[in-house]
């Protein structure tokens, strides 16, 4: 086949779905309606084990690297020529809804599969990827498959990162069975996702295509005060943590609004110990997440918000530690990649938008080292990361076909 008739290729929307569906339902929650997978748990091992059956049925080869990467690889027929990645990642967060990350990666599968169903060799090999702990919800740092993969990360540091309970990934990766040792070349890279916000949504557009991502940092920190009795400790002899942690959220609010273009603050968790009714809790742990995309607005961000954990302990006379422990800087894609994109969502009759990416993703680091580029599609009223997630089934094939065309003009 030669280049325009690969520009009658459709994917099968239906499979798609099946498929995307199958996945859904492994660390499903009828309480909840959501899923959840945390990364290297039993949920991650048989989502990733469901997802390796079905590279090799259809006939990829499948690699593994010292994170847990899974690589499905088709050979081209050129072996001068860097390969094609498409990827995400199938972890998820707690209560997740069934798309993010999982479309990326079966949408990649997807697209192998027309093609096999079409008898298309290419000239690039194909590789389509999972990549280990995007989420970041159980081990931080976030994004961590790709960070490994893009040399940005030593292996050890990795492998050393534990969750609440002192599990570290290393051992968990061991005991899951995906700890290999195989890798990899990569030429460019896709990424398909959903939105995760309410922009094409609410515009009625059918395909993002993302020319950047913003920032993101991650701290863990903690108060420590004096915990003691409720209702025989003055209110003005108190050491109270929490009061310090609560302070620390609505500034970190009130800093995100002033700083404004955008950038986000959220105290995701807040943990007093001992958690106790009557006790004026001595000791808080949080989690502070700071985003934006412009690179000077983003410096100064963080400065701030480190300052605002030293005084809001400060003023009630507490003792604090604070650790980041997770950065990445905003990114912009390759203009050639987004063209491309853009030209193929438009040669499919989709309209599309320019856009940038509120959320973090794999890309976000693939970039660094080869062409890249986002393809979205919308989120029903702009939600993500909880059970009510959802993008519509021919939304959802749209973005797939922009994917296969983006792939046949590349490969
Ligand atoms: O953006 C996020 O929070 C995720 O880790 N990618
Ligand atoms: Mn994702
Ligand atoms: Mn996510």
């Amino acid at each position: 086949m030669d280049k325009k008739d690969l520009g009658l290729l459709r994917i099968n929307g239906e499979r798609l779905l099946n498929s995307i569906k199958e996945m859904g339902a492994i660390g499903y929650d009828p309480k909840t309606g959501g899923r959840t997978r945390l990364a290297f748990t039993d949920e991650d091992k048989r989502s990733r084990d469901l997802l390796c059956k079905h590279m090799s049925e259809n006939d990829l080869e499948v690699r593994i690297d010292e994170i847990g990467n899974i690589f499905g690889v088709r050979n081209g027929s050129d072996e001068k020529k860097p390969p094609l990645m498409i990827g995400s990642h199938i972890d998820t967060v707690r209560d997740a809804g069934m798309f993010d990350g999982v479309f990326g990666v079966l949408g990649g599968l997807e697209v192998v599969k027309t093609l096999n169903d079409n008898d298309i060799k290419t000239e690039r090999s194909l590789i389509v990827a999972a990549f280990s702990n995007e989420e970041g919800a159980r081990f931080q740092p976030d994004m961590m498959g790709s960070l490994y993969y893009t040399g940005k990360a030593d292996i050890k540091d990795l492998l050393s990162s534990e969750d609440d309970s002192g599990k570290t990934v290393g051992e968990e990766l061991n005991r899951i069975g995906y700890r290999g040792s195989d890798t990899v070349q990569v030429g460019c890279y896709l990424e398909l996702h959903i939105e995760q916000g309410p922009r094409l949504h609410a515009e009625g557009i059918p395909i993002g295509i993302v020319e950047g991502i913003q920032g993101l940092a991650w701290w863990t920190g903690e108060y420590f005060g004096e915990s003691n009795h409720a209702g025989s400790t003055p209110m003005n002899m108190r050491k109270d943590t929490l009061l310090a942690a609560s302070k620390l959220a609505l500034e970190a609010e009130k800093l995100a609004l002033r700083i404004g273009k955008g950038s986000v603050a959220t105290m995701g968790r807040i943990k007093p110990h001992p958690d106790i009714i009557n006790i004026v809790p001595g000791k808080c742990s949080f989690t502070i997440d700071f985003r934006q995309f412009d690179n000077v607005l983003f410096e100064t961000g963080k400065e701030e918000i480190e300052k605002l954990i030293i005084s809001c302990a400060s003023e009630r006379q507490l003792n604090y530690s604070f650790r980041n422990v997770a950065e990445v800087a905003p990114i912009v894609f390759d203009s050639e990649m987004v063209n491309t994109a853009e030209a193929k969502a438009s040669f499919l009759g989709l309209k599309s938008m320019r856009m940038i990416s509120g959320a973090s993703h794999d890309a976000q680091f693939l970039t660094a080292i080869c062409p890249s580029v986002m393809i979205f599609v919308p989120s029903t009223g702009g939600r993500s990361h909880c059970p009510e997630e959802w993008t519509d089934a021919h939304e959802l094939e749209n973005g797939c076909n922009v994917l296969l065309q983006t792939v046949s003009e590349l490969v």
